[in-house]
């Protein structure tokens, strides 16, 4: 019977040669220096996943409305069998993704792996990365707590700084004047249907080049030589064993984060009350401080060169050399971008609050100057 089957199946299916492609695919070699350094693009894949089945479980309960987002989300996480472990894994794991995909960007980037030919990859990765922000921005709003209300009224008021077209693209952020259903509603629709698809396009061809070019030799452009059995390992089963093992490692540093530090509820967003201190997540954080140094117009430029220059990279680093060594302008211009990125990211998280050293209080103003803090109210006598 099960024999019959399997006959009529491969009469209308052709199993041999997909099992073929299949095994010309695990046992496409790889260069011998291919180490731990790069599991992080399948470690990227599986947070997508992860992403994906949580979003999908999250939907279930979820209700995009003002009167119920915020309940919704409360009764996943309280009561809901296991709801806030889908809900923790969905925003934690979205905090790891962009930790991933930096350590991915910088991985390709110091082994100079966006070069000739897959300078076409490194820009499809550019816009993956694009589309990972946007999906946490228009997620920042589901909750429709006060956090999320305050940082997205922020955040659609950057974009009606745009020359000429600022007031359109607020309205069609918004929906509106201020952040409302309608801009729930916007929200929700890009965050699940839109930038599901866009992200799955964009990594299909993302993998796609990748396979087809295959991973990046230590050799400088054009001085590549084929691989043969003495200089390449298989992609399976030495490769696939380093992603098997990086998996359960990553999934496990997940749920710690997750048992230890469960995503907060916060409280119900209130449009007439703005609370103090709205912050953006912490990826958003170089932005809005870099934001803040320059008038509106100007704020909005500057922030757009590093995107600019990410995205031409491939185009301006044009030396044939991989190594580090070989091309050390292009290296330091990296990593001093990157250190410029972590100390705005730093200022705006310590900018207008009081923090302790040395037993000094220091207050942070809104650019991040550090000034000797007011003293507070004297306590009350006895008190
Ligand atoms: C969800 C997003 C992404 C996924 C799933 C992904 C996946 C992958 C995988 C599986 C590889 C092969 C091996 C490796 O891990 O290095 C790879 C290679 C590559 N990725 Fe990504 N990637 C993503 C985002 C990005 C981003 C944001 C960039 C850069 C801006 C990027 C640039 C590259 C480049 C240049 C290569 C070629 C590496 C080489 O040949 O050595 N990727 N990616």
């Amino acid at each position: 019977m099960m024999g019959r089957l399997a006959a009529w199946f491969r009469e209308r299916f052709p199993v041999g040669e997909f099992r073929a492609a299949l095994y010309r695919q695990a046992r496409k070699p790889l260069p011998r220096h291919v180490s731990w350094w790069h599991t992080f693009g399948s470690l990227a894949l599986f947070l997508l996943a992860n992403q994906v089945v949580t979003g999908v479980l999250l939907m279930v309960y979820y209700r995009p409305t003002p009167e119920a987002a915020f309940e919704s989300l409360r009764y996943v996480t309280v009561h809901a069998t296991f709801g806030w472990l889908i809900r923790g894994l969905h925003t934690w794991g979205a905090h790891l993704l962009v930790v991933v995909l930096v350590l991915h960007m910088l991985r390709t980037f110091l082994m100079g792996a966006f070069k000739k030919p897959r300078e076409l990859t490194w820009v499809v990765g550019v816009t993956i990365f694009a589309t990972v922000l946007g999906f946490a921005f228009t997620g920042s709003l589901l909750p429709w707590n006060q956090l999320a209300y305050w940082a997205t009224t922020v955040g659609t008021e950057v974009a009606g700084a745009v020359p000429l077209l600022g007031d359109g693209l607020k309205l069609l952020l918004r929906g509106g004047e201020g952040v409302s259903e309608e801009t729930l509603a916007r929200f929700y629709v890009v965050h699940v249907v839109v930038l599901p698809w866009v992200v799955v396009a964009l990594v299909g061809l993302h993998l796609f080049l990748v396979r087809l070019q295959g991973i990046t030799p230590r050799e400088p452009v054009g001085s590549e030589t084929p691989l043969t059995p003495a200089t390449s390992i298989p992609f399976w089963p030495d490769h696939v064993l380093k992603e098997l093992t990086v998996f359960p490692l990553f999934l496990l540093a997940l749920v710690s984060l997750v048992v230890l530090l469960p995503p907060e509820v916060g409280e119900r967003a209130d449009p007439l009350r703005t609370p103090e201190g709205v912050k953006p997540e912490w990826y958003f954080l170089p932005t809005y401080q870099l934001l803040k140094y320059f008038p509106k117009l100007a704020g909005l430029l500057v922030v757009q060169i590093p995107i600019l220059l990410l995205l031409l990279w491939p185009f301006l680093d044009r030396t044939a050399a991989r190594r580090p060594r070989g091309r050390p302008v292009s290296v330091a211009i990296g990593v001093a971008a990157l250190a410029l990125a972590v100390f705005f990211g730093l200022l705006g998280f310590l900018s207008e609050r009081t923090v302790t050293v040395g037993g000094a209080a220091v207050h942070f103003d809104t650019y991040g100057i550090p000034r000797q803090a007011e003293p507070g109210p004297a306590p009350p006598p006895g008190g």
